[in-house]
Formats: structure tokens, C-alpha cells, sequence
């Protein structure tokens, strides 16, 4: 018998605190060996003993988990969002998960908002540099609150930190098919070096060389401003795209909404051979939280990916496959069709895996 996989949970704040425990459900019922641990880290810990990581917090993550799985973190009464970004940021960067993979994949057509869109026009995933770029709050502020005052807001782009995500992007296209089984061909990097000639043109560079590793792989190149424009112009064109922190976080918000909306995104933070994690898209969204109206599926989908990670890939598609009958009966909360709540949509895939 194999080890049982040890998972953390950290369901963080507004509707993570409701989709986690729906997706920890469906992980129960699908009869993965896994064993899973929660941790309150999140607004309301930070609001009670100004704790966001306990110490040696992503030590123990590494040390004791094989991987964790996220809700959202943000919450009003925090306005800093200083536990965000110590937690999940934290996460990304201490940890060194410097590949955010976001599959973009519609399940029905009738979650997308273009016309004649079908599952199989909309399969592409982007792969988002994690660890550099504007994230890295390198900058200052001088002369604050003066008619003087400059802000800058540094953006790191390594030459290993380059290499490695790109690397990533190409070997994802070798090993990884599309739904429908044929094979991923081509992978486009999504930039602004016309106007950020430092940081694009070490982009560029590396993406020349790493693509001629990958003579089978065909390389394409978009600026964001364009891309954003033909992800709604028409999908099909994409299959994986990688792109730097910031671009990628907000790319993926507008993918998003090809496949239903944020309620329906899922995400991996993956350093192949670490601690992984895996948390969906979408944010706390404070204004829906403790309503019973948040869609889960984001959060199951998430799941899914995080037991495909770990090698328990019968259970996964077990649960992929719940999803999308879920979809296609209506099964669902209101933002994607249906009329259910986030538990009774939860439970409903529950039921269809177990
Ligand atoms: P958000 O993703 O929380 O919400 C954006 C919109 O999508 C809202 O209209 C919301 O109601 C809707 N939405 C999101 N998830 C949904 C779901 N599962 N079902 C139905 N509708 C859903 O983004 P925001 O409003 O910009 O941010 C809210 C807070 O979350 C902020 O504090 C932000 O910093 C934080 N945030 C955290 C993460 C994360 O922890 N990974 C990601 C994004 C935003
Ligand atoms: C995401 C979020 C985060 C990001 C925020 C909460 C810092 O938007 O995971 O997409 O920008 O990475
Ligand atoms: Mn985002």
C-alpha cells in the first residue's frame, strides 16, 4: 500500500472559508488516500493575535505536507491586505512555486459569453511567472504627501527566473494533451517589450534560445494589449502561453470569464519536485461571502488538479467528469446557471463521486 498523501488546507477568508470545505468534501468522497490538516491562517487569526505565518510556518508546509490547497485571502477589516500578502504571496515566494499554471477550459458552451463557442475552442493554459516581477514590492516612496512625491515600483525579471518559467512552459506543451487528446503544439509568450525594452528584451532573448530546444514546438509572440483583444476575438488560437507575474494575474482574470467566470477557474503554484499549491483564481469576494452563493467549483476543479499533481489521477478525472455533469444538468450555482447553493452544488458533486 502507498502512503496516504498529506494535504494542508488553508481556506483563508470570505468564500474560501465556504468553497474549501466543499472541495475538501468531494476529495473525501472521491476515496483518494489522503490525509488532510487545516490550518486558520487568514484575516480572522491575524484580527485575534496578529499572527499571518507562524514561525517556521513554510518550513512545516514543506517538511509535513505534500501539498496544500487554498481558499482566497483579502478581507475588509484588514485594509493593509498585510496577511495576503504574507500568507499567499508568501507562499509563492518563499516557497519558490515559480510556475502558476492556469488551464483555461469551457465545459459547456453555454458558460461562454461568445458567440458559437464550443468546449473544444476553448482549452489553452497560461503559465504565469510566480516569484519575480512587480511582485517583489521592490521600490519606495519619496517625498510622501508632498506636490513632489514619486513612487516607484521596481520590476524584477532574473535571468534564471526567465529561463525557468519559459522552460516550464515548453516542457508543459510536450507533456501535457488537450482534452479532446491531440497534442499540444504551440507555446506564445505574451510580453510588452515594445514599451519595457529591459525587461522584454531579456524576455525575448531567453524565449529565442529556450525555443530552439523545442524544434517540434512552434513559438509565437503576442503583446498583453493584443492578446487581450484576440482572447475575446476568438480563443481558438491559444494553447499555452507564458507571461510574467503581473500579466499573467490578470490575463487569467479575463480567460476566466471565457470559461464561466471566476466561480469556474482553477490554479496550480508548482516547483516541480516541492510542496505545491493550489487555490482557485478567484479572490475572498467579500461581498458574496457567508451568503451560500459562491460557486464552488473553482475550488473542486483546484482539488482535482492538486490530486492529478500527486499522482492520483483516477480520482481526479472522477472528479473533473462530477464537474462537468453538474454543468451539464444545471446542478449549479446561480453565476453559471443554477439555482443551488455553494453546499448543495458541493454536495451534489460529493454524491456523484462517491
Ligand atoms: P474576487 O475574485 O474576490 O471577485 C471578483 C468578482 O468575481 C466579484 O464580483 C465576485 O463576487 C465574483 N466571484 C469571485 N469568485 C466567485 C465565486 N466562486 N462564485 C461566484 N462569484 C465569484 O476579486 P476582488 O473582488 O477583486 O477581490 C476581493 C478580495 O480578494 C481582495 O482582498 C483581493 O485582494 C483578494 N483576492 C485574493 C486572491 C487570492 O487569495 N488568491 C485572488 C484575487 C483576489
Ligand atoms: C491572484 C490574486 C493575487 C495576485 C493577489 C491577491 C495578490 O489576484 O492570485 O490572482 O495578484 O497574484
Ligand atoms: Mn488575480
Amino acid at each position: 500500500m502507498s502512503q496516504k498523501k498529506r494535504i494542508a488546507i488553508i481556506p483563508g477568508d470570505g468564500i474560501g472559508k465556504e468553497v474549501i470545505p466543499q472541495a475538501v468534501n468531494v476529495i473525501t468522497a472521491s476515496g483518494a488516500g489522503v490525509e488532510m490538516t487545516r490550518f486558520d491562517w487568514g484575516a480572522d487569526r491575524y484580527l485575534a493575535d496578529g499572527v499571518t505565518v507562524p514561525p517556521d510556518g513554510f518550513a512545516m508546509l514543506e517538511r509535513e505536507f505534500d501539498a496544500i490547497l487554498v481558499g482566497a485571502f483579502g478581507d475588509p477589516r484588514v485594509k493593509t491586505n498585510i496577511h495576503a500578502k504574507e500568507i499567499l504571496l508568501g507562499m509563492r515566494f518563499q516557497m519558490d512555486l515559480y510556475a502558476n499554471v492556469r488551464p483555461v477550459k469551457l465545459l459547456d458552451a453555454a458558460l461562454c459569453p461568445l458567440k458559437g463557442i464550443e468546449p473544444k475552442d476553448v482549452d489553452f493554459v497560461v503559465i504565469r511567472e510566480n516569484t519575480e516581477g512587480v511582485y517583489g514590492d521592490l521600490g519606495g516612496v519619496f517625498r510622501k504627501g508632498t506636490p513632489d512625491e514619486i513612487a516607484i515600483q521596481e520590476d524584477i525579471n532574473t535571468r534564471k527566473g526567465v529561463e525557468r518559467i519559459i522552460r516550464y512552459a515548453f516542457e508543459f506543451c510536450e507533456r501535457h494533451a488537450k482534452q479532446d487528446g491531440s497534442p499540444r503544439q504551440r507555446v506564445l509568450m505574451c510580453d510588452k517589450s515594445n514599451a519595457m525594452t529591459h525587461a522584454g528584451g531579456l524576455w525575448q532573448r531567453v524565449f529565442k534560445e529556450v525555443s530552439g530546444e523545442y524544434p517540434q514546438i512552434k513559438p509565437e509572440h503576442m503583446y498583453v494589449d493584443a492578446l487581450c483583444m484576440q482572447m475575446v476575438r476568438d480563443p481558438r488560437q491559444f494553447d499555452v502561453v507564458v507571461t510574467n507575474n503581473m500579466f499573467g494575474d490578470i490575463i487569467t482574470d479575463l480567460a476566466a470569464s471565457l470559461q464561466g467566470g471566476l466561480g469556474m477557474a482553477a490554479s496550480g503554484n508548482i516547483h516541480p519536485g516541492k510542496t505545491s499549491m493550489f487555490e482557485p483564481v478567484h479572490g475572498s469576494a467579500p461581498p458574496i461571502a457567508g451568503k451560500n452563493i459562491a460557486n464552488p467549483f473553482g475550488a473542486i476543479l483546484t482539488a482535482a488538479m492538486m490530486l492529478a499533481h500527486l499522482g492520483l489521477t483516477a480520482e481526479a478525472e472522477k472528479i473533473d467528469a462530477a464537474v462537468l455533469e453538474a454543468i451539464r444538468q444545471q446542478k449549479t450555482t446561480q453565476d453559471v446557471g443554477g439555482q443551488l447553493g455553494t453546499r448543495e452544488a458541493g454536495e451534489w458533486v460529493a454524491r456523484r463521486v462517491n
